[in-house]
């Protein structure tokens, strides 16, 4: 628990850095770091932006893969994810272009898309951590309530909430969002070595007590944490109100 968000992105931000730093160079595989989009993880990566532009951490053998992507955005639109990334992070770190994976939401064969994502996981050996973020109904990635704590990526159709919390980057419209989605599943994520959440303000509270405090279900698909070794959640003060 930090006191703000300042604070938790600074202490997520070391956290990523020390894990890649203290990675062996030796071995056969580079770092392979799982990374969200979100307002929440805004502040981490200004943070690591700042950490790699001061000499403290280098993305230059670290591959990426991404939680998801909306399908049917232009991958150039604003609001797209892989935007997203790019303006908020990619752009301005030492990373090299081929070691940045996303999902594509235009594919022709999204189904191929999505198990293509799961082997390229699988052939750079897994993922080290996985930093994610948490809808305000608990989920993780696009993993809205019911999605099985097992799934693996695939396409998705957006719940109502998600719908409308993510309508305010589409003009408040709820007609110009996307109502698809290509995820990892849940089980792709806590696959990862290490799972790291990062949780701010009171609109999460509900969903975090619910997560770390009441049993582990399909409702609530971050729930699913509890029973990862490697699992942390980041949060400010704010979104402990309600533990
Ligand atoms: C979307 C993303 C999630 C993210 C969530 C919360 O649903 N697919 O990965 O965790 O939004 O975003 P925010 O951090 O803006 O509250």
């Amino acid at each position: 628990i930090q006191k703000n968000y300042e604070e938790l992105s600074k202490w997520t931000a070391d956290y990523i850095a020390k894990r890649i730093n203290e990675y062996q160079p030796n071995e056969k595989r580079p770092f392979v770091l799982g990374l969200p989009t979100g307002s929440t993880p805004v502040g981490t990566y200004q943070e690591l932006i700042r950490l790699n532009k001061a000499g403290i951490v280098s993305f230059a053998h670290v591959i990426t893969f991404n939680m998801d992507e909306y399908v049917g955005l232009p991958e150039e639109h604003a609001e797209s994810y892989h935007t997203f990334m790019f303006e908020n992070f990619f752009n301005h770190i030492d990373i090299e272009k081929e070691n940045i994976h996303i999902l594509n939401g235009n594919a022709k064969d999204v189904l191929k898309e999505c198990s293509d994502y799961e082997e390229k996981i699988k052939a750079v050996g897994g993922i080290h951590l996985f930093l994610g973020g948490m809808g305000a109904d608990g989920h993780l990635a696009f993993n809205i309530p019911g999605s099985p704590l097992t799934s693996r990526t695939r396409l998705v159709d957006l719940n109502y909430d998600t719908v409308v919390a993510n309508s305010r980057f589409f003009d408040n419209d709820i007609t110009k969002v996307p109502k698809q989605a290509l995820t990892v599943g849940v089980q792709t994520v806590m696959d990862a070595k290490e799972v790291l959440i990062v949780v701010n303000g009171y609109k999460k509270a509900r969903a975090l007590q619910k997560v770390v405090e009441e049993g582990i279900n399909h409702m609530w698909t971050l729930s699913t944490l509890q029973m990862h070794p490697g699992g942390i959640v980041v949060c400010d003060e704010e979104a402990t109100m309600e533990l």
